[in-house]
């Protein structure tokens, strides 16, 4: 198995149904994206949303945006630039500079998956206010499937639910699933990529997991400010969510 399926099946401990979010992604993204849409993956790892919205809609071309270098590194390795259709930017989503990195003024979608909770929240508002600026002229959506925690109001149902999630990553894990200290661990011993794993150090202290979730009250608030119209949950399964933005 390669480094990228063991990533997809990594990412399946946390998000059980990843696939059937990807698909309430991309069915959203068809319907209201314009046609042949250049669409924006932000903080896209290897490029997990970035080639399925490839595959899924053959006119669109993506931009892959993230600071991390092992993981930009696995997917230019596998896509390269998918036929000119692909465009890897390295930027660091807390730096108000990155949109400079696009080398595009707008987008016409932007898609997210398990990422922006690694943000702080009070990192939220400014980085929906620019993607507010970049959706100005498309009118375009902005989907994020992310890990949407609870109300604090709701702590019994919050509790619960973190139950019966770690429930599931413990049965998957018995099961002989890679969890992602693991796979870093693995990907760790690989030499082919010592200079990529030394530069991520430096970026991510400790294991560079992100855990600054803001709830999904925090994100709905921080992008009515930033001056998104409207906002809903179109997916979700406990508190994996797809949010859906429409500017
Ligand atoms: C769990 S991975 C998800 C990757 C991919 N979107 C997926 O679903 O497979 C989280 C990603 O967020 C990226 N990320 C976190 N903070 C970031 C930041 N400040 N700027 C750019 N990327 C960031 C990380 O580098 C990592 O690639």
């Amino acid at each position: 198995m390669s480094w990228l399926e063991r990533w997809d099946r990594q990412q399946e401990v946390y998000i059980r149904d990843r696939e059937r979010r990807y698909d309430a992604m991309l069915a959203f993204l068809e319907d209201l994206a314009p046609k042949d849409p250049v669409v924006l993956d932000l903080a896209a790892g290897p490029g997990s949303t970035a080639v399925r919205v490839l595959d899924r809609l053959p006119g669109t071309r993506c931009l892959a945006v993230d600071v991390d270098p092992v993981l930009q590194r696995l997917g230019k390795d596998a896509y390269g630039d998918a036929g000119g259709r692909l465009t890897w930017v390295t930027a660091d989503l807390r730096d108000p500079s990155w949109p400079s990195a696009l080398g595009v003024d707008g987008v016409d979608a932007v898609v997210s998956t398990t990422a922006l909770h690694w943000l702080r929240p009070e990192e939220l508002t400014p980085l929906y206010r620019t993607l507010r600026e970049l959706l100005a002229a498309s009118g375009g959506p902005f989907l994020n499937g992310d890990h949407l925690p609870f109300p604090r109001e709701t702590p019994r149902i919050g509790a619960a639910a973190e139950r019966v999630d770690q429930a599931r990553r413990d049965a998957a894990v018995e099961a002989g699933a890679e969890d992602w200290a693991a796979w870093w661990d693995a990907l760790r011993a690989d030499p082919a990529l010592a200079a990529e794993h030394a530069a991520r150090e430096a970026l991510w202290p400790a294991d560079g997991r992100g855990s600054a979730a803001a709830s999904l009250a925090y994100h709905q608030a921080a992008l009515d400010a930033a001056g998104f119209a409207e906002s809903a949950i179109v997916w979700q399964d406990l508190d994996e969510r797809v949010l859906l933005a429409l500017p």
